[in-house]
């Protein structure tokens, strides 16, 4: 588009037919500096050369100014961070279309499924596949030269009820489980393999009680702590060049943070093919604080690991982990208030993660824009949520603009 106007400009400049001339008469705002300036210029067409020279110094003024905003204006997410780490977003094959799917392609280089590639949804029946919405996600991405991540292979929520059960409905052996998730990972991972560099291996098995170690799952329940370095395994099998991650929230939670780093240490000292921690990033505008997101980054990159964010976003409410009913006192609007904190939480959280740019290899948003972001839903039913970078319009918030300029 830009190039189009440039080169039609060219052209009529170049054979003497046009000049531009700084016009307040027609003012025409450019999109991409409406932060900074508007710009008021006409567009003129002459059969022969103005009399005046100083219209051609306006031209190149006018010329310069307009390229620039252009170019400001092409300029996505990515393109700001690429000298730090690339940025995704968790999408549904849904969003993968219209003006959705173009500030996809303009400001991310990585996609992860949202629920696509989830073990419930992808494999709803033993051996039967459903590949259509996980491959739509996956070929997006390969047309338009995004990376791509793999979520997630297992995990206690969004799991088939019949890979627990035989088929009297009685709980499965540990054998039987084990040998039901090697044939999974191992159908799911050898699909893509060369197309997903990094794999959500194992999620959530760490209880948020600091008074319990592993979250009590039918995984943990049935294969006791077996079934994760098993699942590593598995995947590492599949795909050898695959990136393999741990993922989960509450990382900066010194208690949870100091388990998950407990069990993480004991997988790699027993040699399991683990590279990566995910910090999802479900965050809020009160928290992490400065001090526990530098502890946890350096925590786990101390260990060799790498460390992805990988389910970002910044909820504009307190954090809880628990459905619960809405209150009736509960605001579902966005206040300047809240609008205000949460520019002050982005900012901190990018000037820490580009800090850690080393360690940091990847950052993913879960969700596009305010439009829809599953914390519309969760924790409370119904309470409207504003976590992201772009509003309900898919336009850049002013948090968005913290995040860039730097
Ligand atoms: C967890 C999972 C994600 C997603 C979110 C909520 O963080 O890892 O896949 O389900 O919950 O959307």
């Amino acid at each position: 588009m830009v190039h189009n106007i440039l080169s039609y400009l060219n052209k009529l400049m170049s054979n003497g037919s046009a000049y531009l001339r700084p016009d307040t008469a027609l003012r025409q705002s450019c999109p991409a500096n409406r932060h900074t300036t508007t710009l008021n210029f006409k567009l003129l067409t002459f059969n022969r050369r103005p009399a005046t020279g100083n219209w051609q110094l306006a031209t190149i003024l006018v010329v310069t100014t307009l390229l620039s905003a252009a170019a400001q204006d092409n300029k996505g997410l990515k393109d700001y961070y690429a000298g730090y780490f690339p940025m995704g977003v968790a999408v549904s094959p849904q969003v993968l279309k219209g003006p959705e799917a173009e500030l996809i392609r303009k400001h991310f280089n990585s996609l992860t499924a949202e629920n696509a590639m989830k073990m419930g949804p992808i494999h709803p029946e033993e051996g039967r596949y459903n590949w259509a919405p996980a491959d739509a996600i996956v070929n997006f991405a390969q047309e338009n030269g995004m990376r791509m991540r793999g979520h997630t292979l297992c995990w206690h929520n969004q799991t088939p009820d019949w890979l627990f059960v035989d088929k009297d409905g009685k709980t499965v052996s540990k054998e039987v489980l084990l040998q039901r998730l090697k044939a999974h990972i191992t159908e799911v991972v050898t699909r893509y393999k060369g197309k997903i560099y990094a794999w959500d291996v194992v999620n959530e098995v760490i209880d948020d009680n600091d008074s319990k170690f592993y979250r009590d799952s039918k995984w943990y329940s049935i294969c006791g702590e077996d079934f994760i370095a098993k699942a590593f395994q598995y995947a590492h099998e599949a795909d050898p060049d695959a990136l393999l991650f741990y993922n989960d929230y509450n990382t900066e939670s010194p208690g949870k943070r100091d388990r998950i780093h407990q069990m993480v240490t004991a997988l790699i000292d027993k040699g399991v093919p683990i590279h990566g921690i995910g910090l999802q990033g479900h965050w809020s505008i009160y928290e992490p604080s400065e001090r526990e997101l530098r502890f946890s980054i350096d925590k786990f990159a101390a260990l060799g690991l790498k460390v992805q964010i990988t389910e970002l976003d910044v909820s504009v409410y307190p954090l809880e982990h628990s459905r619960r009913e809405p209150r009736p006192d509960e605001p579902n609007k966005f206040t300047p208030e809240m609008e205000q904190k949460q520019i002050t939480q982005y900012g901190m959280i990018f000037r820490v993660l580009r800090n850690y740019k080393d360690s940091v290899t990847g950052v993913t948003f879960w969700n596009v824009s305010d439009k829809h972001s599953w914390l519309d839903s969760f924790p409370v039913r119904d309470r409207k949520n504003y976590p992201l970078l772009f509003d309900q319009n898919l336009q850049p918030k002013k948090a968005y603009w913290k995040v860039v300029k730097f």
